[in-house]
Parts: C-alpha cells; structure tokens; sequence
C-alpha cells in the first residue's frame, strides 16, 4: 500500500458514487483512503431521495483528526454540500495543508440530476477553493456554471478549461462524459498549453459515480508521487475497465466495478 488520500465528500447509501466510490478507488489503486463526511444521502441509480446535513464544525473536526494523526499526501473534495461547509473546509486547508495536493472535484448535480450544491455555495467553492486546486475536474454543466458559457463543441470545451485555468487551479481536466458522440474527449489544460484525452464511449447507462471514481483515482496517483499526466492516465484506464464491467445492479444510472483491479469472478 502506498498514498494516503483524505477525501472530503458526501455518502451515497447507493454504494455507487461520493465517499463510496472513492473508498472502494482508492483501495483499488493501493492506497489508504481515510474521509471526512461532508453530508448523508438516501441515494440509489434513481436519484436522492434525502439528504442528512452534517454540521461544518465536525466536518473540520473529522479532517483534524486524520491529519493530525494519520497524515495525507493529497486530499480530495467531492460534494461539499453548502457555503459554510465550503468556507470551512478552505480555512481548515488554509491552517492545515501547507500545499498539500488537491484534487477538487466541483460536485454540484448527480448524474440523475438532482442538485447537490446551491448557488451561495458555488460562489464560495469559486472564491475560496479554486486557488488552492492542483487540479480541478469539472463535468460539462459544472463548467457552464462555473464559467458562464455555453459548451456546445470540443472547442468550446477548449475555451471554458482555459478561461477555469484564469480562476486559480493549477490544472483542469473538463471530462466530456456528457457531451454527445462516440468517442469521449476530456480537456486537460495546464499552464504549458492544452491536451486531449480520448477514449471510446462504452455505450450503458452504468456510469453512476464516474466523476468520483476519477478524481479520486487522479488523488490516488498523485499521493503515490505519479507525474499528474500519468496519473490521469491510470484513473482514465481505471474508469474505463470499471464502466466496462459494471455489475449492472439497479433501475437507473447503475454503479460501476471498482473491484476490476483485484478479481475477475
Ligand atoms: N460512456 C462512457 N464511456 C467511456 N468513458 C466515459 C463514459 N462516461 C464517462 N466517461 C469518462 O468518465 C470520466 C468522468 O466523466 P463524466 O463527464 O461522466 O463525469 P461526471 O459527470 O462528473 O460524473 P458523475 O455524474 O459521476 O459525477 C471521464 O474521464 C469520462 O471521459
Ligand atoms: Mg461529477
């Protein structure tokens, strides 16, 4: 085992996307997966059916904890819920990180749809957590509301990833899973110039917690002291295998197989 990953985010009772996925990637990819909870939800592939609040003073006081104990090598934030669960878990980073790398994964819808971050928290995600991201991994939509443009082509994508580079990151990565065609392309900018990942689109309706799953794998690499490239590269393949062999549980959007990496029955 090697890379501690502190991830803070929220729980999906599904199994399939937030604090489970990215327990289940992490461990996959041989790393420690420690998590500080940001908020419960009764999930399935469905959709949220209830969201249970955890208050912003014990989502720090769950971060503390591990960092003054354990220790992490990069930390990883999904779903933050609200604006003083934002606001507190950039104090804590401000306090505490000292650089520490982080992967920031700006959660704000489920792939069903259902909102998970109202618009005073976008703004203080925008304000407080951007500058401090080692790399940001915005979907199309939380691009569009991030940036304010429409993204309706690859150039598009290619504009908003280098207008979110002018709001702080270091780098970002703008998946494509939701744009539409044959081949999925995620834009990866960074100060040096832009690159494009491509893949073929597995076609399934079993890509619930992709987005998680990626980020979290990206943390996972990097707390390993992989090269970033590489390290997306790995959690791309990652995702891929994972969608490939979902188990096809569920009605909805279905989770993937995180286990790809330890058995094949
Ligand atoms: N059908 C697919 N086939 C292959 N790769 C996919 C597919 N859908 C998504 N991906 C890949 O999965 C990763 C996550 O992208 P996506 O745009 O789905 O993120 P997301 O919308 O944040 O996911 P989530 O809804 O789980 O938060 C990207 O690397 C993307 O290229
Ligand atoms: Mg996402």
């Amino acid at each position: 085992m090697k890379g501690r990953v502190l991830i803070v985010a929220g729980s999906d009772s599904g199994g399939g996307a937030g604090i489970q996925a990215d327990i289940k990637t992490v461990t996959a990819l041989n790393g420690y997966a420690a998590t500080a909870i940001t908020a419960l939800t009764a999930q399935d592939t469905q959709g949220i059916h209830g969201v249970s609040e955890v208050a912003a003073s014990f989502v720090v006081q769950q971060i503390d904890a591990v960092l003054d104990d354990i220790g992490a090598d990069c930390l990883k934030t999904g779903m933050l819920h609200n604006a003083e669960i934002v606001d507190a878990v950039a104090d804590v980073y401000e306090a505490k990180g000292g650089g520490m790398p982080l992967v920031l994964d700006p959660v704000m819808a489920a792939k069903s749809g259902d909102p998970l971050l109202d618009a005073e928290a976008r703004q203080a995600l925008r304000r407080r957590l951007l500058v401090h991201a080692t790399v940001l991994t915005p979907n199309v939509p939380e691009a569009e509301l991030l940036t304010g443009m429409t993204i309706a082509t690859r150039d598009d994508m290619t504009d908003a990833a280098a207008m979110l580079l002018t709001l702080g990151p270091k780098n970002v990565l703008l998946k494509g899973g939701h744009m539409p065609g044959d081949t999925v392309v995620d834009v990866f900018a960074h100060t040096h110039g832009v690159k494009e990942f491509e893949s073929p689109r597995i076609q399934t309706r079993h890509t619930h917690g992709t987005g998680c799953t990626l980020a979290s794998a990206i943390a996972t690499g990097i707390a390993q002291d992989m090269e970033l490239e590489a390290a997306i590269m790995r959690a791309r393949a990652y995702v891929f295998e994972a969608i490939k062999s979902a188990p096809g549980f569920g009605a909805g959007h279905g989770p993937l197989n995180h286990a790809h990496t330890i058995g094949d029955s």
